[in-house]
């Protein structure tokens, strides 16, 4: 299905033609909705961007265009405005056909240049230790936009660049043959492995040897011991059931799991080139690259005295296995914002390097609880189960009092599916680079620009559908959707938005302008809902206002797929 600016983008192409033959008019066309309807449904401001080079005053151009447009029965009317502007009042025949036809699965994405592989690198928790606050915004972020490129027709890999190596395990290994304890490990292995791991810091002020014997520990886990790796083994397959079963709950998944051990192998390879090449240099027995005072950016190691790889020397390996092993269209970083200097040391060598493929780092601030809840623990730690756990009991709350007279049963399933949305989409309908303040009330609420007004928006329409199969009035195929008060005919222009505001958010890496777009629909919607009886309707403008709102709940269930938030028929 052609997007609407598509459909008026080639319209123009054929009047600009006809006016104003040999025109170069390429980047120029271009058709956009409007922000009010005063404005027209769509509008382009062709006429400002090329009178200049046409030596034309570009009002005049305008209305030449302008009385070209309505020829063609997409338009109705159109407009000039400003100094320029041409606005397009789509006419309601093709408006309404467009709504009645639009599959939110099948929009026409061709030419939008898709050729490669799409790599999201997210999530990425560090091996036996709990994820914390920027991995939950990590994993919820990183998976929408996994979901918006896979459906703009992008082919994407999702990738869990696990922290699955480092000097923390040898300090594990110590204590793990010291301090375990076995009931304990296999109720919760990583809140165990990280009492170990606490405790390992605690004693070393007194027992200085035990530095020395995670050091030995780990040099044997480097040169291949086997019970060394058996054991790290363990660590990471444990920790991975862990969060295999927070993934599963959030219904996130991913293609790859590719941790820092994966690129262990490369590492020297990857020093030796930037030594080679004079990229890097030895400083004080580690090997080091510099930047240009220009660049401010702090200079970054790349191995240690001790000989040690470092977190950036795997980021290496890993875009050079990335390039061997996939076409890459560009590669998407999701982490917090701390690391922005981080990702930039990293581009900035690996494009010295002549690895220059496109690289994005997408980074999000910070979250913080308004209630203080989880917020005392130290380093923000947060055990993301309970705090799941805390959302659907909450949830669990409002559906009770909205909603009574529900099976139990039934919810159970409703409270999960809002609380976890309610918890993705309180991150993701915020811009990604401000604090997020999560705040219960606030995010479970029922108004506003939350996953419960959404879902329930979305249910609301799912009932009234069934309501009016009840009374033998089925959606029907041959129904026309008319336009007989505005209300409608803003609702109808709403949903042909859709694909646009996708592509916006794939642009700017930001879900955010999904959620609000959705946000607006629903409260289109809601006027409409609100002012206008559709089941006592007569036929004509019961089936029109029936197949409007099965259009409109189609939108809301992709877009909230989207964003990794699911629906349910009611509650
Ligand atoms: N494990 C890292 C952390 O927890 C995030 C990894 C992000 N991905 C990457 N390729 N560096 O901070």
């Amino acid at each position: 299905m052609t997007l609407i600016e598509k459909t008026l983008e080639s319209e123009l192409l054929g009047i600009v033609k006809e006016l104003y033959p040999g025109f170069d008019m390429s980047g120029k066309l271009f058709v956009q909705k409007t922000g009010d309807a005063k404005f027209g449904d769509y509008q382009t401001n062709f006429a400002m961007v090329s009178a200049k080079a046409l030596g034309r005053n570009p009002v005049e151009m305008a209305k030449e265009i302008a009385a070209k447009y309505i020829r063609s029965g997409t338009v109705e009317r159109a407009e000039v405005a400003g100094p320029g502007f041409v606005n397009l009042f789509l006419s309601d025949k093709f408006l309404g056909e467009y709504v009645k036809s639009a599959n939110t699965r099948a929009y026409d994405f061709t030419f939008i240049p898709r050729r490669g592989d799409v790599l999201v690198d997210y999530s990425s928790p560090n091996i036996a230790k709990r994820m914390h606050i920027g991995h939950l915004r990590s994993t919820v972020i990183g998976d929408a936009i996994k979901r918006i490129y896979k459906f703009l027709g992008y082919k994407v890999i999702g990738d869990n660049h696990l922290g699955d190596w480092g000097t923390q395990f040898g300090k594990l290994i110590v204590g793990y043959r010291k301090w375990l304890n076995r009931a304990d490990y296999e109720k919760s292995p990583i809140g165990e492995l990280e009492r170990i791991y606490v405790e390992f810091e605690r004693r070393t002020e007194a027992e200085p040897e035990l530095a020395e014997e995670a050091r030995q520990e780990l040099k044997k886990l480097q040169d291949g011991d086997t019970e060394n790796t058996r054991l790290w083994k363990e660590f990471v397959d444990m920790s991975l059931t862990e969060y295999g079963k927070i993934y599963r709950r959030m219904n996130v998944s991913f293609d790859t799991f590719h941790g820092e051990s994966f690129y262990h192998g490369r590492m020297p390879g990857i020093v030796k080139t930037l030594l080679d090449k004079g990229i890097a240099q030895i400083s004080e027995d580690a090997v080091v690259v510099f930047f240009e005072e220009a660049e401010h950016l702090p200079p970054c190691i790349i191995r240690k005295q001790d000989g040690a790889f470092l977190y950036a020397t795997s980021d290496l390996a890993c875009i050079q296995y990335r390039r061997e092993h996939y076409e890459i269209n560009r590669i998407i970083y999701v982490t917090d914002d701390r690391q922005i200097d981080h990702f930039r040391q990293v581009f900035r060598i690996s494009e010295r390097m002549g690895l220059n493929e496109p690289k994005v780092h997408v980074p999000f601030g910070f979250m913080k609880f308004a209630d203080g809840m989880f917020s005392t623990r130290k380093g923000n730690v947060i055990l993301l189960d309970d705090l799941l756990d805390e959302a659907v009991k909450r949830a669990r709350a409002v559906i009770e009092e909205k909603n009574p007279g529900l099976p139990e049963d039934e919810k159970d399933l409703v409270a999960e599916k809002v609380g976890i949305g309610a918890v993705k989409y309180a991150d993701l309908s915020k811009n990604r680079v401000s604090v997020v303040i999560f705040d219960w009330d606030k995010m479970l609420s029922f108004d506003g620009n939350t996953a419960p007004y959404l879902m329930y928006t979305y249910a609301r329409i799912r009932s009234m559908i069934r309501k009016a199969e009840d009374a033998g009035k089925n959606l029907r195929d041959d129904a026309s959707i008319l336009f007989e008060d505005a209300l409608e005919r803003a609702l109808a222009v709403r949903v042909t938005q859709f694909p646009v505001a996708v592509m916006k958010a794939a642009e700017a890496y930001s879900p955010n302008l999904i959620a609000d777009y959705l946000f607006d629909l629903c409260q289109s919607y809601n006027s409409f809902y609100n002012a206008l009886p559709v089941l006592k309707e007569k036929d004509e403008l019961l089936y029109s206002r029936l197949l409007l709102s099965e259009q409109v709940s189609r939108v809301i269930k992709t877009g909230l797929d989207l964003l990794g938030v699911e629906t349910v028929e009611r509650m």
